[in-house]
C-alpha cells in the first residue's frame, strides 16, 4: 500500500466501565488521529460470551461475528488496556480468544498489533501489557514489541485531559501506521 492509502487502526479497550480512562484515551486518539489514519474502537466486547467451543463455528453469536469482521477489516490492532490483578482484564483475554479462532485462521492472524494503556500502579499496567503481547502472539498476531507505552496515572487523574500524555499515545498510533508503510516498502 502507498502513503496515500488510509490506515485503519482498530482499538480494543480492556475496560468496560463508562468512565474508563483507557476508553477516554482511545477516544482522544480517535478524535486526533494522524492524517491518513482512521481509528475505530471495537464496541461490544462486553457482549461477547465467554469463549466456548460449543458456541463457535457456524451460528456463532452476533457479537463474535461482529468482532471478527472488525478485526479482519483492520490494518492494525491497538490494545489500550489497564491491568487487573497483575494481568490483562478478562474481557480482553476473551476477545483475543474469539479472534484467534478458527485455529490457524483467526481474524487476528498476522495482524500487526501493539499494546499500550494506563493503570494506577507505578508500572502503568506493564504486566498486563506483557501478558497481552504473549497471548496475542500465540493467537497469531504480529506483535510489535517496540511500540509500547505503559502509562501510570495518579488516583483521580484523567490522562486523557493531559495534552502531553495524549501526545505520547498519538505517537504510538503514528508509529503503528509508519510501521505499515515501511514494511510494505521493504
Ligand atoms: C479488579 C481490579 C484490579 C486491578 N488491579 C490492578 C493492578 O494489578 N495493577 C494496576 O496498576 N492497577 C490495578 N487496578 C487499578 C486500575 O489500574 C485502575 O482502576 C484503572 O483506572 C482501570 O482502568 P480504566 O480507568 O480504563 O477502567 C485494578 C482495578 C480493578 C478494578
Amino acid at each position: 500500500m502507498d502513503m496515500t492509502d488510509n490506515t485503519r487502526v482498530l482499538v480494543l479497550v480492556g475496560s468496560l466501565r463508562a468512565d474508563s480512562l483507557n476508553r477516554k484515551i482511545a477516544e482522544a486518539i480517535r478524535a486526533q488521529a494522524p492524517a491518513g489514519v482512521t481509528v475505530d474502537i471495537a464496541d461490544g466486547l462486553g457482549e461477547l460470551p465467554f469463549y466456548n467451543e460449543d458456541l463457535d463455528g457456524d451460528g456463532a453469536p452476533e457479537a463474535v461475528v461482529r468482532l471478527r469482521a472488525q478485526v479482519a477489516a483492520a490494518d492494525r490492532l491497538l490494545v489500550v488496556t489497564p491491568e487487573y490483578n497483575g494481568t490483562m482484564p478478562a474481557v480482553l483475554n476473551n476477545a483475543i480468544d474469539w479472534a484467534s479462532r478458527p485455529f490457524g485462521a483467526g481474524a487476528i492472524k498476522d495482524k500487526p498489533l501493539a499494546v499500550v494503556g494506563t493503570a494506577v500502579g507505578q508500572y502503568g499496567g506493564q504486566w498486563a501489557h506483557e501478558d497481552t503481547r504473549k497471548s496475542a502472539r500465540i493467537a497469531g498476531a504480529a506483535v510489535l514489541d517496540d511500540i509500547a507505552l505503559s502509562h501510570a496515572h495518579a488516583w483521580g487523574a484523567d490522562p486523557s485531559a493531559e495534552v502531553e500524555t495524549v501526545e505520547k499515545f498519538l505517537a504510538v498510533v503514528a508509529d503503528l501506521a509508519s510501521y505499515q508503510a515501511e514494511s510494505a516498502a521493504a
